[in-house]
């Protein structure tokens, strides 16, 4: 059977792109299975579908917030009923796990409730004046074209933190998901559409980032950009918004940490080290990379967690009783080897994994045997660059305050965590971590909707995503004053 061919969607329409070109969209569980063609799209494509947004913007800015919202609760709804069916797409083309699968579509249908409920919030505030007889308030006002270009770890999660809050502040949007992982956002975009988004309020244009990514974000018309993926891009994102002053949300990369002190319940603290480092095949920005361990604690933990990795079953995400599947391409698979490599050269200890698994069922897939390095130096690059693949050093230290500073110490700041059971640790740890997340007796991995999502230095540029925070990234205030006195009346002067 010929591969299905998915068009990009513009003004509630398909279209295909410009140039009549596509590119393949495969399981990177097995590469024979080709799951569709997507458009290789170019910056006429990018064009064409501002020009939609920017159209449907002079409509969309002005329906009722709470009627934008019924949008949401619609997707919401169609997302719930179709949960087993999404998830099983995004596990042939991204490679997670179907349990992971079904938890990333179920982020989405709780992003769109939570935000949904919004359309009848998006509160402001009313304040006092220092004048009589005149009234003071602020509200929200939506900015115009967002352009969002998603990451393919979370390829229908992310692309609904982006979208949803957009659609209720009044914003229209054209979305750019990753080549890895292009069906789940179309799948989403058309949901969108089923739920009543009228035609230019969400268009999808596929293809790389020089083609579509970067003319999206000069476009003149586009006000807002959203991106979620590698430092590198994001600064060269934050480059091309910036002569134009627009808006420019940042979500890049982490190096999460687990502290473990010699009090944790060490089980516990292994279990949680398990899913923090080889969830998603330690392909999140929240992935647990290092752990940092009370030397008193810190063999017993490792032989445990070893034990742990080496029995992990590994293999198509669809057979349920595999525990972690591929890397998401080759090029992937060849950047986290290299990565062992340098590892082994710098000295730290490879405990287990450190090569691709290419036996039997997995010949046809990208696939990597979880991999621990203990004895690691914190200053050593395996400990300071982001990996995104299951490879985590273990780093013994001498107690809290070492603890965290090497947990502080790397360019990133996104998650981090504390195992113990000393409340009085698990709060200084609370303060002292300089990262946008923070867990206690839980792994880095975890983030939940209604909070906000992001971090500081590399990882981001002062935004949040998810929770009330999402809100002010796709929207701007306006303090309004009303003078009823009938009289010039000065601020700052007349107020005696
Ligand atoms: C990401 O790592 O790119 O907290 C997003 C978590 C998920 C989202 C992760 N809810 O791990």
């Amino acid at each position: 059977m010929a591969a299905p061919i998915y068009c990009n969607f513009i003004n509630g329409r398909d279209a295909a792109s410009a140039r009549g070109k596509t590119f393949e969209n495969r399981n990177p569980a097995d590469t024979n299975d080709l799951i569709g063609l997507f458009q290789d799209s170019g910056p006429e494509d990018a064009r064409c579908a501002v020009a939609a947004a920017a159209e449907a913007f002079r409509t969309w800015r002005n329906v009722p917030a709470p009627r934008r919202a019924d949008v949401l609760f619609r997707a919401g709804r169609i997302l719930s009923e179709r949960k087993e069916q999404l998830a099983r797409e995004m596990t042939r083309e991204m490679g997670k796990v179907l349990e992971e699968a079904r938890g990333d579509v179920q982020e989405a249908i709780d992003m769109a409730f939570f935000m949904a409920g919004e359309g009848r919030r998006l509160y402001g505030q009313t304040t006092p004046s220092e004048l009589p007889d005149k009234f003071c308030m602020t509200v929200r006002m939506p900015l115009g074209v967002c352009a969002l270009i998603t990451p393919w770890n979370f390829p229908m999660a992310i692309p609904s933190w982006k979208i949803f809050p957009a659609l209720v502040c009044g914003d229209t949007v054209v979305i750019k998901p990753a080549s890895d992982t292009p069906l789940s956002c179309w799948n989403l975009v058309h949901i969108l559409h089923e739920a009543g988004a009228p035609p230019g309020v969400v268009n999808l244009v596929t293809g790389s980032g020089s083609g579509v990514g970067q003319p999206l974000a000069a476009d003149p018309d586009v006000r807002l950009v959203s991106f979620t993926g590698s430092t590198a891009v994001g600064r060269s994102v934050s480059e091309t918004c910036a002569p134009a002053f627009k808006h420019c949300n940042l979500e890049m990369g982490g190096k999460n940490v687990i502290i473990i002190l010699e009090d944790a319940d060490l089980d516990l603290a292994v279990d949680g080290c398990l899913w923090g480092a080889f969830g998603t095949t330690g392909q999140r920005c929240t992935a647990a990379s290092r752990i940092v361990v009370e030397e008193q604690v810190y063999n017993a933990f490792l032989e445990r967690l070893a034990g742990r990795a080496r029995a992990l079953r590994i293999g198509n995400g669809l057979d349920p009783s595999v525990q972690m599947g591929p890397l998401i391409n080759e090029k992937q698979l060849h950047s986290v080897d290299e990565y062992v490599r340098i590892g082994q050269a710098e000295g730290a200890r490879l405990v287990c994994g450190g090569h691709p698994l290419r036996h039997g069922p997995l010949a046809s897939g990208w696939f990597y045997a979880p991999t621990v390095f203990a004895d690691v130096d914190p200053r050593m690059r395996i400990a300071q660059e982001e990996i995104f693949g299951p490879v985590v050093s273990v780093i013994p230290c001498r107690g809290l305050d070492h603890a965290i500073e090497i947990g502080n110490g790397v360019a990133y700041g996104l998650s981090s965590s504390i195992y113990t059971r000393d409340v009085n640790a698990a709060f200084r740890a609370m303060r002292e971590m300089y990262t946008g997340i923070f867990y206690v007796n839980a792994p880095t991995i975890g983030a939940e909707v209604h909070l906000p999502f992001g971090g500081t230095k590399d990882t981001g540029n002062g935004h949040r995503e998810s929770g009330l925070a999402a809100l002010d990234q796709f929207s701007e205030w306006k303090s309004v004053y009303v003078d009823y006195s009938n009289r010039l009346q000065r601020a700052q002067i007349d107020t005696e």
